[in-house]
């Protein structure tokens, strides 16, 4: 069978070698090459032990690239855009993981990311990279640009609410809780072990960028508000997202749970997660390490029409590698769990 041969640009940081990864083990595909530029030349297993013996492969320079199938950008943000035309040259499909295209609108990128969009008229082209929001999209796409991870938790924990109206529109809170490697494997001030080790850090309690996705997302052509925050924790990997919601009606939890079910039942990576007892009674990110698992659980204040939803990822998997590699089995029509069925570990 003809294998996908794919190349991973970036592939010396968190996403680029979750990516290789899941990739080295996927059935039908073949990864061509992955590029470092200060890795030149060194075994990949040099910069991702975790892959010795599983691959030999080396890092090349982005300018040895040759033409695949399709290429996955693992850039920082501001980098795929600004040479989208030499890798549309290269390969006729891109998944792109950073920020680049996921907006529709290029004035969100002047009041989001302080800069003008470089090709404003290629960000239609991009299909926004939830699988559960734009599967039908994402069959014919050439072009897909995964979603933010905390976007992505927030987003799928409220989407079925907001899309069914049963929410007030102009007051859901968000706190997300996140670790350490969503910040990405450059050093700074703040990653200095002494200075991240047990903090409790409010690293953006205003302005974060994933809030323009989830505008964009959840509005439904309504004017929407969502106050986003976010905190970094003492975790390598995953995050939590705590969404504070104002029912428009006073639904029971049943009619909430049927909602959910009717949205999801038949999604492959999302699990509704709420028990009356035991200690795992809500989504706990530490579970779904290395899974492509998004768990959304919730509950109803009784006291008021506040409903809280909670949602937990793995930040590099279906926050990103992993989501990136689902919408890849969609576009070529492969089973969707493809690569992706691993289950977690307990106790971990
Ligand atoms: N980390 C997450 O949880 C997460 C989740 C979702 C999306 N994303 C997005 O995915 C993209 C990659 O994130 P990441 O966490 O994998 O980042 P990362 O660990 O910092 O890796 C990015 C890689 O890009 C290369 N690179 C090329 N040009 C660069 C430049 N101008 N400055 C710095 N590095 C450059 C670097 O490799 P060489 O120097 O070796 O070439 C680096 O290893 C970002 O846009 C990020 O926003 C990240």
């Amino acid at each position: 069978m003809y294998k996908v041969k794919v190349s991973i640009v970036g592939a010396s940081g968190y996403t680029g070698g979750e990516l290789l990864r899941l990739l080295l083990f996927h059935p039908f595909v073949e990864v061509k090459q992955v590029t470092s530029e200060s890795y030149t030349g060194k075994f990949v297993h040099k910069v991702h032990p975790n892959l010795r013996k599983t691959t030999q492969m080396k890092f090349v320079s982005a300018s040895e690239l040759e033409t695949c199938d399709l290429v996955f950008l693992c850039l920082p943000h501001n980098s795929s855009q600004n040479k989208i035309d030499h890798y549309k040259s290269l390969a006729p499909k891109i998944i792109d993981l950073s920020a680049d295209f996921r907006l529709n609108d290029s004035s969100e990128y002047e009041k989001w990311y302080g800069h003008k969009h470089a090709h404003p008229e290629l960000l239609k082209e991009f299909v926004y990279g939830i699988p559960e929001l734009y599967r039908e999209e994402m069959k014919t796409a050439n072009y897909i640009s995964s979603a933010g991870c905390n976007a992505t938790a927030s987003i799928l924990g409220l989407y079925p609410l907001f899309k069914a109206g049963l929410v007030e529109e102009d007051r859901t809170v968000i706190e997300v809780k996140a670790g350490s490697s969503e910040g990405g494997n450059k050093v700074n001030d703040g990653s200095h072990h002494p200075e991240r080790s047990g903090v409790v850090r409010s690293y953006m309690p205003t302005k974060h960028r994933h809030t323009a996705e989830m505008h964009q997302e959840l509005s439904f052509g309504k004017n929407i508000h969502i106050h986003f925050s976010a905190t970094a924790i003492d975790i390598v990997r995953g995050l939590l997202a705590t969404c504070h919601v104002f029912l428009k009606n006073d639904l029971q939890e049943k009619e909430i749970w049927k909602v959910y079910r009717d949205a999801y039942g038949s999604e492959p990576f999302i699990r509704i997660v709420k028990e009356n007892d035991g200690i795992y009674r809500y989504p706990e990110p530490k579970l779904l390490s290395g899974t492509n698992y998004c768990d959304i659980g919730f509950k109803k204040d009784e006291f008021s029409n506040r409903l809280v939803v909670v949602s937990a990822i793995d930040n590099l998997m279906k926050g990103a590698a992993g989501q990136a590699l689902q919408a890849f089995n969609i576009m070529y029509g492969f089973d969707e769990r493809a690569g992706l069925e691993f289950p977690g570990l307990h106790p971990i």
